[in-house]
């Protein structure tokens, strides 16, 4: 039972304030902010010394995912309670679908997997691999039913995932139709296979030749087309894990000739570099993304893209394989090494302590970028993603001062490795509440397996509407 919980002392942070005040929580729900709230009864929860942010939200994590001739290590209950470690309150997963199979039975494998295993809200995002008679038939309960809103196209991955630009046409014609966002996987999917397999005839199977054919033009080229395309449909799309000043460019560009078009990025990419993939004793293969790491310059641009508002939000890929037994499948063969690292859990606190403490964004930014802009984008705004009356309470009590070292020895994913080992950091999530209930307590695990409910999404641009009347702004 949640019951009703007073939280005192603590200073609020939204995407757009800062204020000391109480917060009533009755049942699942925010019921009061103000102040010396005196609630009989209620469990008094000290906030003093801590920020008290809106749950965080992670866009994109790959949650018991087969990928790559192995399937990801952390599933819904390891990676969910990485998560919540981390001040994460609800994710959204990727649901992947095959080629002439119902999309609702790739929908309800992923219920399946999630189901009893959350412990945080979570939903999933849709992949379009084709565009047919079928899947228009099945989309209309997709999005009414399942309140899934947002469909994952993907540019690579040449005879696995990749879509074709017919299909990522149709797919933004039907989403600006229907009131969905079109995600991409924005890199060059046929250029890579060229260079891949050049690279492999030469004999350059280090990892390091994951990034070396994966450069920044394919993702730079890639979002372009996908921008002009989305202009072209009038539609809208959101760039994922955006890693390259190319990429940026041609987002901001679009943005300002009014495309409705948004960026992701990563931890990854604001902070590791290509170098990385160097390592010796094939320890680069610890940090194969696609797209890769790029050239450390990048990160400046990164960086500046959020603060100037040209990428709006983080997401972790969360996508974990372990080193040994996973990563090591692609030794002597770099298209071999499953893609993806964890992240899930370090998400938050590494954009608190790189970019709030090292004033590269305000700590409103901080909150939007985590929580409020995901909650607006994604159709679960304002039961997610901010402090206010009637939301949802999901909260997180925040020690802004508290250092901590990264380590895979101190982690809670399930993987054996952490790709920002040893690094120092400062801001951590102290107690973490998911609909009023204690998932994380005083840094302990409370929280129980199936907590987790599915979130139902509104439609895309549900939030834009009320901006015409001035309520909310997207
Ligand atoms: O390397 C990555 N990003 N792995 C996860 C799958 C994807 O492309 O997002
Ligand atoms: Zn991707
Ligand atoms: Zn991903
Ligand atoms: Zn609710």
């Amino acid at each position: 039972m949640s019951g009703r919980k007073l939280i005192k002392n603590g200073i609020i942070v939204t995407a757009s304030d800062q204020y000391e005040a109480d917060i009533l929580i009755e049942g699942e729900h925010i019921s009061a902010i103000g102040d010396n709230l005196s609630a009989p009864g209620a469990e008094v929860i000290d906030a003093k010394g801590c920020y008290v942010f809106p749950g965080a939200i992670d866009p994109h994590t790959h949650l018991d995912m087969p990928f790559g001739g192995t399937v990801t290590k952390d599933d819904f209950e390891s990676g969910t309670i990485a998560a919540a470690f981390g001040g994460t309150t609800s994710i959204i997963d990727f649901c992947l679908t095959e080629k002439g199979k119902p999309l609702h039975d790739a929908i309800q494998t992923w219920h399946n997997k999630s189901k009893d295993k959350s412990v945080i809200d979570y939903s999933f995002h849709l992949m379009i691999g084709e565009m047919n008679e079928n899947v228009l038939k099945e989309l209309p309960e997709v999005i009414e039913k399942e309140g899934i809103t947002s469909f994952k196209v993907f540019m690579a991955y040449k005879n696995v995932f990749q879509a074709d630009d017919a299909t990522l046409f149709h797919t933004l014609k039907v989403a600006k139709e229907q009131g969905a966002l079109v995600m991409v996987h924005a890199e060059n999917g046929d250029v890579i296979d060229y260079l891949t397999k050049e690279a492999l005839k030469k004999g350059n199977t280090e990892p390091i030749y994951h990034a070396l054919t994966r450069p920044p033009e394919a993702e730079g080229e890639a979002t372009g087309r996908a921008a002009q395309l989305t202009k072209l449909a009038n539609s809208q799309l959101y760039v994922v894990h955006v890693s390259c000043a190319e990429a940026v460019e041609k987002i901001a560009e679009a943005r300002g000739k009014g495309v409705d078009i948004w960026g992701e990025t990563c931890p990854q990419y604001l902070m590791l570099d290509q170098s990385y993939l160097e390592k010796p004793d094939f320890e680069g293969a610890k940090y194969v993304w696609s797209p890769p790491l790029r050239e450390k310059w990048n990160q400046g641009v990164l960086w500046n893209a959020l603060k100037s508002g040209q990428l709006q939000t983080l997401g972790s890929d969360q996508c974990s394989f372990d080193f040994n037994g996973q990563k090591s499948l692609g030794k002597g063969d770099f298209t071999k090494i499953p893609n993806g690292g964890p992240m899930i859990e370090d998400r938050v606190s590494i954009l608190f302590s790189e970019g709030v403490n090292k004033g590269r964004i305000t700590i409103n930014q901080f909150v939007d970028i985590v929580s409020t802009r995901v909650a607006k984008l994604f159709g679960m705004f304002p039961k997610k993603g901010t402090i206010a009356v009637g939301a949802d309470a999901d909260i997180v009590l925040f020690d802004p001062n508290k250092e901590r070292v990264i380590s895979a020895s101190t982690h809670h994913m399930a993987v054996d490795y952490n790709a920002f080992e040893g690094m120092k950091i400062t801001g951590e999530p102290v107690s973490v509440l998911v609909r009023g209930n204690f998932v994380i307590r005083d840094k302990q695990f409370v929280g129980k397996a199936g907590h987790g409910e599915y979130i139902k999404r509104k439609k895309y641009g549900v939030t834009k509407e009320l901006k015409r009347n001035e309520s909310i702004s997207i």
